[in-house]
């Protein structure tokens, strides 16, 4: 559906007339989506498999995310946190009443969550062992943010580069090798925290053995575990949260994404006895916590956290990596399938390294929309609640892609 409206003039190139250069979106410019469906200005259609990376995990235009939406604009939109307000009270207790957590901080956004937990930790560590227990360690490859302490406990220094001097007391391990954990981590490690699905750094499940002998790393330094479920919360991997099928149960987790299903808040999560060191004063957000974000979100949680919603995205999943690999095989493409639930990474061959792009630009040219993580892997996070109609036509679709430039 196009229209003749004034915005329709606008086109890429105004992009690089109007705005900071820090991305480069795509040429076609979409317009309007319902389900796993978008069509952008010309009217051309695509099926979804990005979710606009992972966040829009219901779709577009779920009626119950709009209704709650309209609903709540209807009544009050922002109050800042001098006021509590219902949404978010509501959101709160289903959020502790259905994870470890007994306390909620909400923030906008995955990155805001993550700031939030990363000074939590220094705090609480401060606080309850002094100042000398203030290392945290993450893990190469791993992202949580562009703010400049999430981007340091990221463990991609190209995200780092040019924006020194950096926040210090951060150190990397490597991911599912404990080993390299145990070599580092200290009575000073105030924090050890990790994806449990690496996203941005490739779509890397950490195995079982990996986040026990984690967590066990953690008790023995009383070090707190950060679980960053930003990109594999809200049913994603099959789960609420991916730590509920991994036998571990982290200290602080965050979550953002999924949780506003295009709406953006994020939260952090933890224990009442790591948030109290978090009293009034130490820590803020105007926005966290608005009326309007916690309504959608309060909308997502009711209709993903069933029984029934979890099962269908392993069933879902399945399916995709099934015709995944044999496309991969047939063109010969892929190295392998993997990930959680409906966060998968195709790996490309030896052949195709480095050229992840080209499959994201071959599928906009075929009607589907897949993303990528870092430069050898093609990621779908479609919505949870894709029909298997658009599963069939958007793996049909991307196999045209990838058979016209394979
Ligand atoms: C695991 C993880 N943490 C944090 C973030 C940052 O979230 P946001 O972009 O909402 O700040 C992302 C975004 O991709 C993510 O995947």
């Amino acid at each position: 559906m196009s229209d003749n409206s004034a915005h329709s003039n606008y086109t890429r190139a105004t992009f690089d007339e109007v705005m900071v250069p820090n991305y480069n979106p795509a040429t076609i410019i979409p317009e309007r989506g319902d389900g796993s469906r978008v069509w952008d200005q010309e009217g051309n259609d695509y099926v979804d498999f990005a979710g606009g990376i992972a966040v829009t995990a219901l779709g577009h235009n779920h009626p119950a995310l709009v209704k709650a939406l309209k609903d709540q604009a209807d009544k009050i939109w922002h109050l800042s946190n001098v006021f509590t307000n219902k949404p978010a009270l509501e959101l709160a207790d289903k959020l502790t009443k259905a994870t470890f957590a007994d306390k909620v901080f909400f923030a906008n956004s995955g990155g805001e969550a993550n700031e939030a937990a990363f000074k939590l930790v220094r705090k609480y560590a401060n606080d309850n062992f002094g100042p000398e227990k203030n290392e945290i360690i993450s893990f190469k490859q791993s992202f949580h943010g562009r703010t400049l302490f999430t981007v340091c406990v990221g463990g991609q220094p190209k995200y780092t580069e040019g924006f020194e001097p950096l926040p210090g007391g951060i150190s990397h391990a490597e991911y599912n090798n404990l080993q390299s954990l145990e070599a580092i981590i200290s009575d000073k490690t105030c924090a050890v925290v990790m994806e449990p699905v690496q996203g941005e750094g490739g779509i890397v499940p950490a195995t079982e053995e990996f986040v026990k002998g984690v967590r066990a790393l953690c008790d023995k330094h009383d070090a707190l575990l950060v679980f960053d479920e930003v990109q594999t919360g809200v049913g994603r991997t099959g789960h609420l949260y991916a730590y509920m099928g991994m036998g571990v149960t982290p200290d602080i987790l965050t979550t953002a994404k999924a949780m506003g299903g295009g709406f953006p808040i994020g939260a952090m999560l933890t224990t009442s006895k790591i948030a109290a060191s978090f009293m009034p004063g130490t820590h803020g957000s105007t926005y966290g916590g608005n009326p309007l974000g916690c309504a959608v979100s309060n909308a997502v949680f009711d209709t993903i956290n069933t029984p029934e919603m979890l099962q269908s995205v392993l069933d879902k999943s399945a399916k995709i990596v099934a015709r995944l690999e044999e496309i991969g095989k047939k063109y010969d493409v892929f190295a392998s399938v993997r990930g959680r639930g409906l966060l998968l990474g195709a790996v490309l061959n030896e052949k195709w390294q480095g050229k992840a792009r080209q499959f994201i630009e071959a599928g906009w040219q075929h009607g589907v929309m897949v993303l990528v993580a870092g430069m050898n892997v093609v990621r779908l996070a479609p919505a949870l609640n894709i029909t298997d109609e658009e599963i069939e036509d958007g793996l049909n679709r991307f196999e045209k892609a990838v058979a016209s430039i394979a």
